[in-house]
């Protein structure tokens, strides 16, 4: 019974894949036809054309790093196109009763509607490898995030990258509101005061490592700005060298040092507090926690806590440092 149901759904399921297999070529045959590329037989027609409808929009194309390139140092005929090196080949837009029609150019506003691909597909053109060579099927790309999300080739908005807005964290802070806010917590390395990016640790145009991290491990992201913590050490900490984000979180933390747990429960996430050892120390701790004993002194002491015996907790160099205490 068992194994006749199996069998039968077996076969079925062979029959119904090769079903869709026929209909699907069917459809795909058809559906090619009705689509036909409608620029496939169009022409370019250089940039004085377009320029003699959009002088108001090469006001400002002409300050970029595109615009000087084709123009005065073009590589090829498309680059020597100019506007329709991106805009695609303009001979049917160009025509006063056609320029309306959104078949015949290709635009990378969300009114106009020109597929993500395509778009993408035009700068890609020129773009591909590099910085991009793990574009295709990164978060970006699969979550249909165009080029022209990030970037802006019409006018110089930011120093340098073409971007919409006048800062890469700007830019990425349009759609990432929650790492926006993390940013904002009492720790947290300085991009919002401009002193580094969203850039310096990821990658927004692919890779290798989730999430878009621009290295292939979350320390070789840290190290190259925090290169003592990056050893080898002769007392390894074994949580330190496995991943920062053991202890800390990447973009904000409300405890200080971006740490991920007040201390010292930040430790006892992994030690639990023995009997005799830190014990005594912990428990002194516990009770000021409570509230049962203050002064500044004693904060200041319960609040390092285990650090104030294991100071070198990223690992020591010392001899005598197997307990990172020097
Ligand atoms: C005869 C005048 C004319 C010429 C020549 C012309 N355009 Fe246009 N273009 C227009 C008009 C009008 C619109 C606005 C159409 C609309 O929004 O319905 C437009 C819109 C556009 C848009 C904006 C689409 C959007 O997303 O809103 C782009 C891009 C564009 N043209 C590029 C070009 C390029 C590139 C050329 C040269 C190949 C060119 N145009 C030549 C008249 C012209
Ligand atoms: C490097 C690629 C590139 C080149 C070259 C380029 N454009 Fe654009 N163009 C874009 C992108 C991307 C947008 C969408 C900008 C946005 O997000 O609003 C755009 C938008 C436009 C628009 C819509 C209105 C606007 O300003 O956003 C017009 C019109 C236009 N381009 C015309 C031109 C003309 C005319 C030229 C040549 C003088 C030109 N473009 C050259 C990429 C390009
Ligand atoms: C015909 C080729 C071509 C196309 C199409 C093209 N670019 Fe470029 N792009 C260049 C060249 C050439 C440069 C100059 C720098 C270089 O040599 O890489 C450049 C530079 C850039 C830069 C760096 C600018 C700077 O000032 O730092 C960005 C960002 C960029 N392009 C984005 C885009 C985007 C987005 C698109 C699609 C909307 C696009 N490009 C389409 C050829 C092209
Ligand atoms: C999620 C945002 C984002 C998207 C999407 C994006 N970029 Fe970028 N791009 C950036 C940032 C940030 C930089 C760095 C700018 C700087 O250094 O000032 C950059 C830099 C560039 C540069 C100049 C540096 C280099 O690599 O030569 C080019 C060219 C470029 N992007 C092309 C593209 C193309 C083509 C696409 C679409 C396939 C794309 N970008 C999609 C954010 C983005
Ligand atoms: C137009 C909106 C938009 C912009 C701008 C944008 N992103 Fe994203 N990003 C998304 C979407 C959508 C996702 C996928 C869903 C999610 O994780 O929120 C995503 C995901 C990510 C992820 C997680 C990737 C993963 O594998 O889980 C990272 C990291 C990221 N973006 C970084 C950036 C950086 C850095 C910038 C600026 C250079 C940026 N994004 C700009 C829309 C955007
Ligand atoms: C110091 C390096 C660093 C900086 C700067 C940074 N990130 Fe991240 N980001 C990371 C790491 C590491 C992760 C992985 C977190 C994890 O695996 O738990 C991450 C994760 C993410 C994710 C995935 C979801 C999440 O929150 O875990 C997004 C989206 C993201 N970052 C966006 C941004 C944006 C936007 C900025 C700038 C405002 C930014 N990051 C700045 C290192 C950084
Ligand atoms: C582009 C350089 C850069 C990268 C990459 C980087 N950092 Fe930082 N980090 C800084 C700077 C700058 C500071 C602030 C130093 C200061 O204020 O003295 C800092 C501070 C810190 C602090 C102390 C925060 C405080 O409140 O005092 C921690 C913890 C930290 N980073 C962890 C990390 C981790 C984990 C990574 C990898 C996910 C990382 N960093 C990647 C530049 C970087
Ligand atoms: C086992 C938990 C733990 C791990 C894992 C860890 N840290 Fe720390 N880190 C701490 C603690 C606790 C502090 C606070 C030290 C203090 O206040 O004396 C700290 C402080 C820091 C600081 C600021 C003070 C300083 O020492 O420069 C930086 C930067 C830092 N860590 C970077 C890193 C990096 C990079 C990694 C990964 C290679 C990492 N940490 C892994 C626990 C950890
Ligand atoms: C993510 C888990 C984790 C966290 C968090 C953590 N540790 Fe560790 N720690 C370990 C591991 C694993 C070892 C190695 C144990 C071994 O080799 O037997 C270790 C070793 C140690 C040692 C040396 C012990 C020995 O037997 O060699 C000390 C001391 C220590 N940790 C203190 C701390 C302190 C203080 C903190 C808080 C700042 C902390 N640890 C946070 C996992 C952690
Ligand atoms: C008053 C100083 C002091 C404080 C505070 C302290 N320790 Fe220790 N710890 C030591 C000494 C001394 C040793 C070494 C014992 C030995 O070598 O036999 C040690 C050893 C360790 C070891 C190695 C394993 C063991 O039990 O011998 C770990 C793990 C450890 N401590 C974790 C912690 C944690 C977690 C905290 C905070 C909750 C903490 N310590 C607070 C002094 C301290």
């Amino acid at each position: 019974m068992k194994i006749e149901n199996s069998l039968t759904r077996f076969i079925l399921r062979g029959l119904f894949a090769a079903g869709v297999c026929v209909a699907g070529a069917v459809l795909g045959a058809s559906s090619a036809l009705a689509q036909a590329d409608p620029l496939a037989d169009a022409k370019y027609v250089g940039e004085k054309r377009c320029l003699g409808c959009h002088q108001v929009e090469n006001k400002h194309f002409g300050h970029t790093t595109h615009a000087k390139v084709f123009r005065q140092n073009p590589k090829n005929e498309t680059e020597k196109s100019v506007c329709e090196a991106c805009h695609g080949p303009g001979s049917k837009h160009a025509i006063d009763k056609n320029a309306g029609n959104k078949d015949f150019l290709i635009s990378f506003t969300k009114e106009w509607g020109t597929p993500v691909e395509k778009q993408n597909a035009q700068c890609l053109n020129c773009h591909s490898g590099d910085q991009r060579i793990h574009w295709p099927g990164s978060t970006h790309d699969t979550n249909k995030i165009a080029c022209s999300d990030c970037h802006n080739p019409m006018a110089r908005f930011s120093a340098s990258g073409l971007l919409k807005k006048p800062s890469i964290t700007e830019t990425c802070q349009t759609c990432h509101q929650q790492q926006r806010a993390e940013f904002q917590k009492r720790s947290h390395m300085p991009v919002p005061e401009g002193k580094m990016t969203c850039a310096d640790c990821h990658n927004p145009h692919g890779s290798v490592t989730r999430p878009l991290l621009k290295a292939d491990t979350v320390n070789e992201v840290c190290y190259p700005c925090h290169a003592e913590k990056r050893g080898p050490l002769l007392w390894e900490h074994a949580p330190v060298r496995e991943n920062c984000l053991n202890c800390h979180g990447p973009h904000g933390s409300n405890h200080d040092k971006l740490l991920v747990a007040s201390r010292p429960q930040i430790c006892q996430q992994c030690h639990s507090p023995s009997v005799g050892h830190p014990g005594t120390f912990y428990n002194a701790s516990a009770t000021a926690a409570a509230g049962q004993i203050g002064g500044a002194a004693g904060q200041r002491v319960i609040g390092r806590s285990c650090q104030n015996c294991h100071s070198t907790i990223h690992g020591s160099n010392h001899p005598a440092g197997a307990r990172f205490q020097r």
